[in-house]
């Protein structure tokens, strides 16, 4: 079975990113990410230190706004409102998710569809259905560049998602259904009947649905391509740690059956962050009245 690294392929596209930042900062345009982080989750602090990194790394300017666990909705607000307002800040992300006092979906209305680079904002959403999308959401467009830098087309495929979350199982299974795309797409979930032949009718089966060793061999087709996109934390008194992430695929079980499959981790992971860094180069140029860069 074939591994696809999602490390070196996030490697590939951030060189290409970096290109396209010294193009922009030739021309007095500098690339500005703005990260809201509020309460204390040890997973999304990882995320938003990750994001910080690749900012770093790739020549953006970011900007952190660290809350407090028990922010309130207005002061949450008005630090997107303060984002939003601030001509410097091309992107706003806000981490979710959220503590229980606050609405997510008040505070993702209220960025500014223009500097919305997760394209959780209805608008962009819309967009998206409608087959005109502006930005990509992360995941998805990060899964399909996997799939076409490892030279596997979708065109006519049958792809099945198993999860239908905002996040990653419908914008994929609306971007997938797309004419750029071609695939013919199967979305799965908790209700879905015989879930295990659906799944072994795809050529190309895609997990996010957060559950550790849910897709076993019975749910791969001889020859299927494989993408994990859970990444669950497992205890492991071995670990260093005590803990681990694993994907939703059991790796071990499904290695002489698909013909290749993302890792957990390295896979579709990094490439979300690398997906983020190339939205908000997006959102830089249209703010600025130039075209999209294309990957
Ligand atoms: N939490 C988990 N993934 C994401 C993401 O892609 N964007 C945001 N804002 N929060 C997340």
């Amino acid at each position: 079975m074939k591994i696809l690294s999602g490390t070196e392929t996030s490697k590939e596209i951030k060189e290409e990113l970096k290109k396209e930042v010294l193009n922009l900062k030739s021309m007095n345009i500098e690339p500005t990410l703005a990260v809201i982080l509020v309460g204390d989750d040890p997973a999304s602090a990882v995320y938003v230190r990750n994001k910080q990194r690749t900012c770093t790394e790739l020549g953006f300017q970011s900007i952190e706004r660290k809350m407090p666990e028990d922010t309130k909705q207005e002061d949450l607000l008005a630090v997107v409102k303060e984002l939003n307002d601030d001509p410097a800040v091309n992107g706003i992300l806000c981490q979710v998710p959220l503590p229980p006092q606050c609405n997510e979906q008040e505070v993702i209305q209220a960025i500014l569809p223009e500097k919305d680079v997760d394209c959780f904002h209805p608008y962009n959403y819309g967009l998206l259905a409608a087959g005109i999308p502006k930005f990509m959401p992360c995941t998805p467009f990060g899964v399909l560049q996997i799939l076409k830098r490892y030279g596997y087309e979708t065109k006519g495929k049958n792809v099945v998602i198993i999860g239908r979350s905002n996040i990653v199982g419908r914008p994929l299974s609306i971007l997938m259904s797309l004419k750029e795309w071609n695939a013919t797409v199967t979305v799965c979930h908790s209700q879905t009947a015989k879930l295990a032949e659906v799944c072994r009718s795809a050529d190309i089966l895609i997990s996010a649905i957060g559950i550790p060793n849910f897709v076993q061999a019975h749910y791969v087709k001889k020859g299927a391509v494989v993408i994990d996109v859970g990444i669950n934390r497992v205890h492991d008194p071995s670990h260093p740690k005590g803990s681990r992430l694993v994907g939703d695929v059991d790796f071990e079980a499904i290695k002489d059956l698909a013909e290749a499959a993302t890792p957990v981790p390295g896979g579709v992971g990094p490439m979300t962050i690398a997906m983020l860094m190339y939205n908000t180069i997006n959102a830089a140029r249209f703010q600025e009245g130039l075209e999209k860069f294309e990957l």
